[in-house]
């Protein structure tokens, strides 16, 4: 008869019950009337399941009245229907037993109730015990599964890509490199150059960047895939959006246009929000009422309305028209900065915006050249408050313009594999890039992208 307080809380077992809870103790209260009053959190639920707890108890002066935040305990009794305010049930304690105590209340990291997020990065293991990271985690899980059920439900096949590599996926040189080689001693050639052909794969390898050119080759035979995994990135970017290790779902599909890719995306997100508003209203109140006005309002809208789709052209211009200062520069053949991007989403149009068709210059290798030759098929999915979210194309199919363009930006013999593919049965497919924190911070309106994660890497953060 132990149970989570989440199934208490809601009702699944009847008042009366014997019951047993295990959890955390977030709070004690103790009253006049020699009763205490203690709130249990076991993660499974936004609210703590209150028990009350008798001084008859033999364990009451002598433990009772000396448990507080962080304490671990095992909770026996009776499930009765609340007297008080706020909760329909609570527990009418007969046993309580101390499974571990907190050594020092004073200095008990997360002991105060107010902290700024800042403040709990640094205490990323003690985190998870307060309401916005316990929130914040099933949130995460509910995307998570909800990203598997949409494609499972879908037909597509699951891939996993490896994490280490041999390429640059998307050619930005963010690499971080994975050696077997002995950094004090390492081999060098003729020309005193490092020598990684003596390395794990007798050649360079990395951490992966991206799963996309691995998932194009199941892509080119199990029609519909996906991969779901972490990506690394050693860029030295200290933003609320940028980390160095993240999750991305990358979908891949056969006999598809960019058009084809944007609509997934769009469905994609959509049943991702309406999941989420579903099944974890309780967390999502909380973001609405305690870090963003419009988290629940924002989902409900963007759910039931079509996303906004616009050339990349098209928004040059709108950005060069609209008046509005900004530190970068707008021009076409620039790449567009997070600031123009927000102003897009947020000020113009006011929900995700799909903007296509970039300058080639300012795209990956792979991208399908469109008939102007010197656009691609590129998409990427602008969110209010975020930016982008997701980046996508049209693969180049053709394999005498891919030959050009890869030989344009200099790769070589290593994508032999990656040609095969469209000198072996080649059709236009394409897929997308969705950032998993990037979609969780939207969800749930936190700002930082370090507290969509549990944790996380960024240049500046010691691992732990
Ligand atoms: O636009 P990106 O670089 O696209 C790709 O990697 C493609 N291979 C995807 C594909 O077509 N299969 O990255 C895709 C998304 C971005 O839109 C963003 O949401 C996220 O990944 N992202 C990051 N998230 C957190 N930290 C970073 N440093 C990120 N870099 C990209
Ligand atoms: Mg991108």
């Amino acid at each position: 008869n132990s149970y989570t307080t989440k199934s208490l809380l809601a009702g699944e077992i009847a008042a009366g019950s014997p019951v047993q809870i295990k959890g955390w103790v977030r709070t004690r209260r103790d009253s006049k009337a020699g009763i205490s009053f203690i709130s249990v959190n076991d993660g499974s639920s936004f609210d703590s399941l209150q028990a009350v707890v008798p001084s008859s108890l033999e364990n009451y002066e002598t433990e009772v009245l000396k448990l507080g935040a962080g304490c671990s305990v095992i909770i026996e009794g009776e499930l009765v229907e609340s007297q008080g305010q706020g909760q329909r049930f609570e527990i009418q304690a007969s046993r309580v037993e101390v499974v571990g105590w907190v050594d020092d209340p004073e200095t008990y990291p997360i002991a105060k109730k107010h902290h700024s997020f800042e403040y709990l990065r640094t205490v990323a293991h003690l985190r998870p015990r307060t309401n916005a990271f316990g929130a914040i985690t099933r949130v995460r899980t509910t995307l998570a599964n909800a990203v598997h059920n949409f494609f499972y439900q879908k037909g597509f096949q699951w891939i996993n890509t490896p994490l280490i590599t041999a390429s640059d996926c998307e050619g930005a040189g963010e690499l971080f490199r994975v050696s077997t080689l002995d950094m004090a001693n390492l081999p060098r050639n003729e020309q005193g150059a490092i020598d990684y052909t003596e390395d794990f794969f007798g050649r360079e390898s990395f951490l992966t960047v991206s799963g996309q050119l691995n998932v194009e080759a199941y892509c080119l035979a199990m029609s519909n895939v996906y991969t779901f995994g972490p990506t690394f990135r050693a860029e030295n970017s200290n933003t609320s959006r940028h980390l160095a290790e993240f999750w991305m779902i990358e979908p891949e599909i056969a006999f598809a246009t960019l058009d084809d890719c944007a609509d997934l995306a769009e469905e994609m997100l959509k049943h991702l929000f309406k999941t989420v508003l579903d099944e974890r209203a309780e967390d999502m109140a909380f973001f609405a009422q305690r870090i963003d006005k419009e988290a629940i309002s924002r989902l409900e809208h963007v759910a039931n309305s079509a996303f906004e789709r616009m050339d990349y052209s098209e928004a040059i211009s709108i950005l060069e028209k609209c008046g509005k200062s900004f530190e970068y520069p707008v021009k076409w053949g620039l790449d567009l900065q997070s600031e123009h991007e927000r102003f897009l989403a947020e000020e113009y149009v006011g929900r995700p915006v799909v903007l296509m068709n970039y300058p080639k210059e300012i795209k990956a290798f792979y991208m399908r050249l469109n008939d102007d030759q010197r656009t691609v098929a590129a998409m990427d999915v602008l969110a209010p408050g975020i930016g982008e979210i997701i980046g996508g194309s049209q693969r180049e199919e053709r394999l005498d313009v891919l030959d050009r363009r890869m030989a344009e930006v200099g790769l070589g013999q290593e994508l032999g594999w990656y040609r095969d593919l469209r000198r072996y049965g080649t059709v236009p497919h394409g897929g997308f890039g969705l950032g998993f924190e990037r979609l969780i911070n939207y969800v749930t309106g936190m700002e930082n992208i370090r507290d969509a994660i549990p944790f996380p890497r960024t240049p500046k953060s010691a691992p732990f």
